[in-house]
């Protein structure tokens, strides 16, 4: 199979791969390359166009490898550079492409440059790479400023010498200063060297806070700083110069035939600015189906204002219901829900309900996987690029009961237990009902897997055509065929429905969402796929399912 050249990534399907916690060929407990490398035939019937891989760099996982040793090579634990290049080869030789994780943000505190940085001194050019301020105080104890950072805790760690460093997230992880231009040069060397290995995309975390400007004497206090609108004048969010650091990326990613593109993570910036990004670079993530429940009126103003701002800076939408950072779909269309315009506000909130009932979460399991295989249905089929998260295709849950000592995300240490954090969908994945860690590898898992993995494995699913997976593979086929038909658009018009039900046509491809709990007719046309079972006489949609038809 051969890859086409130009805006492949327009209307993409990409599947993210958590590598630790995909597949382990070893048996170390951590998930590997080769691991991943084996289950390229799987992703290949799956029917994705291309994978993101999260970090796989050497790190000592504070943040799950978004805490980063080296830039340019390998875990150890999770690989070797030849078996990277190995990966690349068998995706490709599949017609799948691949993105990788780059972390600009901050590195790890192990970096060799944090390291020099902390041996050669205040005022030196290696500090000059990092944020670091002296203390205030007669002592120069106490923090530049009383910010918190994004995990809790202050964002200024002190190294012992009257200076601070600034880190947005962990202490582990120190923000790199943007101002300097052998950060620049560096980052731009790191993209070149991914894309020299194959790698046809970049995922950039945290892409809005790269621009810093720490200049203001004295700098805004915390209750300040949370009244600073994010944009030209906060310190660090979404500031203007982040355009000049992007467009020296675009530049280097047209050194490249075909072009390389990227995606930028952007959380909570107003989402019309997030257009900007997308110009530049290709895409940014729009997150607003996670907290659109499973709601039509809610799930429609996404779908229309997405489709806006991605249209007037000519970039492509992408859509998102689940990835590692959030608690996964299937479960949180079960529990009660949430309306709220800001992103995290019904993630943390889930988090704390989980937490709360321990072992037991009153999650309706039935409700969640039928309404995230509806919802997953109707993202599918919108015009742009769809973000699957590894095991959403399995209609995974996430694992809300991890023992205390098993938890690995910072998040949960540094808020005193009180937020159990994301590794509930970072367990590793359930390929074979048994086995010693249900097919992830021959040894055990990093994160402990509960035993009602075994009903959402892989091999299990396979056999049953009315499966999770089964209509992942179904829906990604029949999205192939559709994409390439003729009167099949980009332009999504809006069909009238009753309340609770939303249907959409592009061209002869008809999409119908019936967030209600009751049938509803079904359109005329030709059934493509659903995504639950239909009536016998096949002449309305029941409640809470999607319905994908041919007109
Ligand atoms: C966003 C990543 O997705 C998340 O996992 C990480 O903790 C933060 N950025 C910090 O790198």
């Amino acid at each position: 199979m051969t890859i086409d050249q130009g805006t492949w990534w327009r209307d993409a399907v990409v599947y993210q791969i958590y590598p630790r916690s995909f597949a382990d060929a070893n048996g170390d407990g951590v998930g590997d390359l080769v691991g991943a490398r084996s289950r390229v035939p799987y992703l290949a019937a799956l029917g994705v166009d291309a994978v993101w891989l999260s970090p796989f760099y050497p790190s000592a996982l504070a943040d799950g490898g978004y805490d980063v040793d080296d830039y340019r090579a390998v875990d150890p634990r999770i690989g070797t550079l030849d078996q990277f290049d190995a990966l690349v080869a068998a995706l490709h030789a599949a017609g799948i492409r691949l993105f990788v994780d780059i972390v600009p943000n901050h590195s790890s505190n192990r970096h060799a440059a944090f390291q020099a940085a902390l041996s050669a001194g205040p005022g030196s050019p290696e500090r000059d790479r990092y944020l670091f301020r002296p203390g205030l105080g007669p002592d120069r104890a106490l923090p530049p400023t009383d910010w918190t950072a994004n995990f809790g805790g202050p964002a200024w760690e002190p190294v012992g010498d009257g200076e601070f460093y600034f880190h947005l997230f962990a202490p582990e992880q120190p923000d790199w200063n943007w101002a300097n231009p052998l950060v620049r040069e560096d980052f731009l060397t790191t993209l070149r060297f991914w894309a020299d290995h194959g790698v046809d995309g970049f995922r950039i975390d945290v892409a809005a806070a790269l621009a810093k400007d720490f200049s203001a004497d004295p700098l805004p206090s915390a209750a300040e700083l949370a009244a600073i609108p994010f944009g030209p004048t906060h310190p660090f969010y979404d500031r203007d110069e982040i355009d000049e650091i992007y467009a020296g990326w675009r530049a280097a990613f047209d050194e490249y035939d075909p072009p390389r593109v990227a995606v930028a993570e952007l959380w909570a910036e107003p989402s019309p600015r997030k257009a900007r990004y997308a110009k530049i670079l290709g895409q940014a993530f729009f997150f607003d189906f996670l907290h659109a429940g499973f709601d039509a009126r809610r799930v429609r103003r996404v779908v229309d204002d997405v489709l806006s701002w991605t249209a007037a800076s000519g970039s492509a939408p992408t859509w998102v219901l689940s990835n590692h950072d959030v608690v996964r779909h299937a479960t949180r269309f079960g529990l009660p829900d949430v309306d709220s315009d800001d992103i995290w506000a019904g993630d943390r909130r889930d988090r704390r309900w989980l937490a709360a009932r321990g072992a037991e979460p009153a999650e309706d399991v039935e409700a969640g996987l039928r309404r995230a295989r509806a919802l997953t249905l109707f993202m599918l089929a919108l015009p742009g690029s769809s973000y699957l998260y590894q095991g959403e295709e399995l209609g995974l849950r996430e694992v809300a009961d991890l023992p205390d000592n098993a938890r690995q995300d910072p998040i949960f240490a540094r808020s005193g237990g009180r937020d159990i954090g994301r590794d509930g969908c970072r367990v590793p994945l359930p390929w074979t009902p048994g086995g010693p860690s249900f097919g992830f590898g021959p040894g055990g898992a990093h994160l402990p897997q509960p035993a009602w993995f075994k009903t959402y494995a892989v091999a299990v699913q396979e056999s049953d055509p009315a499966s999770t997976l089964n209509l992942y593979r179904r829906a990604l086929a029949a999205r192939r065929d559709l994409l390439a038909r003729p009167g099949v658009s980009n332009d999504l018009t809006w069909l009238p429905t009753d309340d609770h039900v939303l249907a959409f046509a592009r061209g002869p491809w008809t999409c119908l969402l019936n967030t209600g709990t009751t049938p509803v007719p079904l359109p005329e046309g030709e059934i493509i796929v659903a995504s639950g079972d239909l009536d016998d006489d096949q002449s309305s949609v029941p409640g809470e399912t999607a319905v994908w038809l041919l007109t």
